[in-house]
């Protein structure tokens, strides 16, 4: 069972996840994973057993929903964990009156938000040496 739950700050745990995915696993500086400013972010996390397996950040500007850094640990990948947070994300966006979640997409990952109902928007483009595409979907 996925439990969720949202946070207005990270912590620990979140560090964590972050740091295992994106600085060890797909070599992202510390300085460009953690800009500063996690404040502004709503945290959402999934847990599996008590154990953090999922997470993502959202912010709100005006009607739009923005989700970044989505992130699973590698061994509950392609188990519903990822598709199961980005729907709460959305379901959070409608409640707060966003019309469209937009996000950037890394190329590898454009397959997954395909799945989930988001279209490429744009031309690729390269954040923290890796390609990216933006994509949107209406909420
Ligand atoms: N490319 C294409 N399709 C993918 C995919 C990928 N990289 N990862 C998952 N999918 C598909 C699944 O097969 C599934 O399809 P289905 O509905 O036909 O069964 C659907 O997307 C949902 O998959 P789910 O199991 O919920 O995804 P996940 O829990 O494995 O999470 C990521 C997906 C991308 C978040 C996860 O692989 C991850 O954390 N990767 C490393 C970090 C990363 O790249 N983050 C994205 C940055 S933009």
């Amino acid at each position: 069972m996925i439990t969720l739950e949202t946070f207005s700050d990270i912590n620990d745990e979140i560090v964590n996840i972050r740091r295992e995915v994106f600085i060890n696993e797909q070599k992202i500086s510390e300085e460009e994973e953690f800009e500063g400013g996690e404040e502004n972010f709503v945290h959402v996390c999934a847990y599996q057993k008590s154990m953090l397996t999922g997470y993502l950040r959202i912010s709100v500007k005006e009607t739009f929903l923005h989700i970044g850094r989505v992130a699973v640990k590698k061994q509950f990948r392609k188990q519903g964990v990822g598709r199961t947070i980005m729907f709460f994300a959305e379901k959070l966006g409608r409640e707060k009156n966003c019309k469209f979640a937009v996000l950037n997409a890394q190329k590898q990952a454009e397959g997954f938000y395909k799945s989930l109902g988001y279209c490429a928007d744009g031309d690729i483009f390269y954040e923290a040496g890796i390609e990216h595409v933006r994509m949107v979907k209406e909420l």
